[in-house]
């Protein structure tokens, strides 16, 4: 009877199609916070999440919905993140409900998202409640919408509920849909617990505070539990629901989503995905589809000072204490000195931690260029896997080396079919195969090197579709490939931190253009600098950046004060960012750039 009561969901959708706005309409809708309460998207409560108006982690809130009838319902709705980086951490997200509320954007129609997301839910038996949304604007288009979903997705869609979060329109026919179609959860109370972890945080005072939904049995404040994946005990100082501040409760059972604190100190012991038992009455098997976090792009951090090395490695320990997917080891570079390489989920989570560095923790960085894990099989026999190029073996040690392959699915309209294509190509994408969503717009499967997608792909691909291709991509295996290093030289000494492992064929122009770039970049110094591109001992390419004549002043002396003082002012600006290498000041952003050439 208690269970018949729970709704526990989710919200899948494309970037952009409105799943936070209608996450906040739910909450004002069911008066879970007074409208003075109500924060803007509250879900979405990380600095950074709203900058950049995107959902990093999943979060919950427990909704109380009184139907028709006054019977009172109690919707857990779990926020998934919005981005491929995080797809493990929806799949928990999925995994700990019974159905999914899908938006769909009535103007845009499916997006690669909305696919991707839609199967993501189904492979774990999800009911979907397709909900079309922004119907307010005039180039809704929702009728058709509707057939796209029943016709791609295979979704009933007739009387999917048509809404507008923004202006709210719609939003107790979604509720009503919440209770009629998503079915209770099931699971018995006295069974041994498990309790399906799908997010965690680290709080400084009560350790990490586990999200979890639980499967079976009932824990309580006290009770001895054991974290299966990482095999250890702790006893619970704390359970309770997300309303959304923590409320402590007495319990929670079966069907229940809530939180457990057990004075966990770091969230690497109590991983999304991992299952919580108790210790003296074990379940007999974890809930499945644990997998630990596998960065997949690397990258080297250093303090721009070498002074806050420490700093750095503390800033870095602290983020991780709440980020289990964030790895970081020492390194060190000739040109850089001391400092670390980390590994990331993919390109946003990098610029996430990036970003939180320099601005939580006040440091001024030089990162250098991002890479996938390269398999360097030897000629003895021995694998390498291989994060940073400067410890590639020297050529005559491999045997052949192989590369991460990804499949990926691009949406677009039918016009730039052609220009999608040939950007595909020329990032040595394999053609699988195409086909149509809709009379006017196409799905285009293609396997293509992660390393290429990696850096400035999804870019280039919107600004040749006037930003209407949508992407998704997942790992696909790994794949033998013809690669080279591509050393860079500045006055004669190689800078391993511009070092990087690019295929064979395209190692010439992909020399001359980063010497090109670099040239553009490198400031004027005292003397002349010659900036080579190399493969092993052979030079490839040579540009020199040309020495200084004059004074960058002495064209404003007689001139006005304030001019002479805005370009002091950019020059001191400049230089916070310069990195000494040899005797060369490069700017940080060289590390960069050299990624970036066509
Ligand atoms: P991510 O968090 O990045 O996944 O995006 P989201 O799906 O949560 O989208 P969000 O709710 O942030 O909405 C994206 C944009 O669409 C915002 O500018 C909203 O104001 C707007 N929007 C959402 N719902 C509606 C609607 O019903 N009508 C209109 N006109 N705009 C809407």
């Amino acid at each position: 009877e208690r269970q018949r009561r729970i709704r526990n969901f989710c919200i899948i959708a494309h970037i952009d199609h409105g799943k936070s706005t209608l996450a906040d309409r739910l909450i004002e809708m069911t008066g879970t916070l007074t409208q003075r309460e109500m924060e803007d998207q509250v879900l979405d409560t990380m600095e950074l999440e709203k900058e950049r108006g995107i959902t990093i982690k999943a979060q919950a809130v427990r909704l109380v919905y009184t139907d028709e009838n006054g019977e009172e319902f109690i919707l857990n709705l779990i926020d998934t993140p919005g981005h491929v980086d995080f797809n493990y951490e929806v799949s928990r997200s999925l995994a700990a409900c019974e159905g999914a509320i899908l938006v769909v954007d009535a103007t845009q129609g499916i997006q690669a998202q909305t696919l991707a997301n839609c199967y993501l839910a189904l492979d774990h038996d999800l009911e979907i409640v397709p909900v079309i949304n922004k119907i307010d604007l005039p180039s809704a288009r929702p009728e058709e919408i509707k057939q796209e979903i029943e016709d791609v997705i295979g979704l009933d869609a007739s009387d999917a509920p048509l809404i507008s979060a923004k202006v709210g329109i719609g939003i107790e026919d979604v509720l009503k849909a919440v209770v009629e179609k998503i079915p209770h959860p099931a699971g018995d109370e006295n069974a041994p617990l498990r309790a399906l972890i799908f997010d965690s945080y680290y709080d400084p005072y009560k350790g990490v505070i586990c999200y979890v939904r639980v499967m079976e049995g009932t824990v309580r404040k006290g009770t001895k539990i054991r974290l299966m994946a990482s095999g250890k005990d702790y006893e619970v100082n704390e359970v309770g629901i997300f309303t959304p501040k923590y409320l402590e409760t007495s319990e929670l059972k079966a069907g229940d989503v809530g939180y457990i604190t057990a004075s966990i100190k770091n969230v690497k012991d109590a991983r999304v995905g991992d299952t919580i038992t108790e210790s003296e009455r074990p379940a007999k098997e974890p809930l499945p589809g644990y997998r630990p976090a596998i960065p997949m792009v690397f990258s080297g951090i250093y303090p721009a000072d070498s002074a806050k090395y420490e700093e750095l490695k503390e800033a870095l320990e602290k983020l991780q204490l709440n980020d289990a997917a964030l790895t970081f080891e020492p390194e060190t570079s000739l040109a850089l000195g001391f400092g670390f390489r980390c590994g990331f989920l993919g390109l946003l989570h990098m610029e996430i931690v990036q970003e939180r560095l320099e601005r939580e923790y006040n440091l001024d960085l030089v990162t250098t260029a991002p890479s996938v894990i390269y398999k360097v099989i030897k000629t003895n026999g021995e694998i390498i896997e291989l994060t940073n190029p400067t410890n590639m073996p020297s050529p005559s040690e491999i045997d052949y080396m192989e590369e991460p392959i990804v499949n990926a699915s691009i949406i677009c309209p039918s016009d730039y079919v052609g220009a999608v294509m040939e950007l595909c190509q020329n990032k040595r994408g394999v053609f699988k195969n195409m086909e149509y969503i809709e009379t006017t717009r196409v799905m285009i499967h293609y396997e293509m090197p992660l390393n290429e997608i990696i850096y400035d792909f999804f870019d280039a691909l919107k600004s040749r579709t006037k930003g209407y291709a949508s992407l998704d991509y997942e790992l696909a295996g790994y794949k033998e490939s013809k690669l080279v290093k591509l050393d860079i030289l500045l006055n004669g000494d190689p800078v391993d931190a511009l070092s990087q492992i690019v295929p064979e064929e395209r190692a010439y122009a992909r020399g001359r253009a980063i010497a090109e770039k670099l040239k553009e970049i490198i400031p004027r110094q005292l003397f002349e600098i010659p900036i080579q591109a190399a493969i092993g001992s052979k030079i490839i390419a040579r540009e020199t950046v040309k020495a200084l004549r004059k004074d960058v002043l002495a064209k404003c002396y007689g001139g006005d004060i304030t001019r002479k003082k805005k370009l002091l002012e950019k020059q001191k600006e400049g230089k916070k960012r310069m990195k000494q290498i040899g005797t060369v000041e490069v700017p940080q952003e060289a590390f960069m750039a050299v990624l970036k050439v066509e």
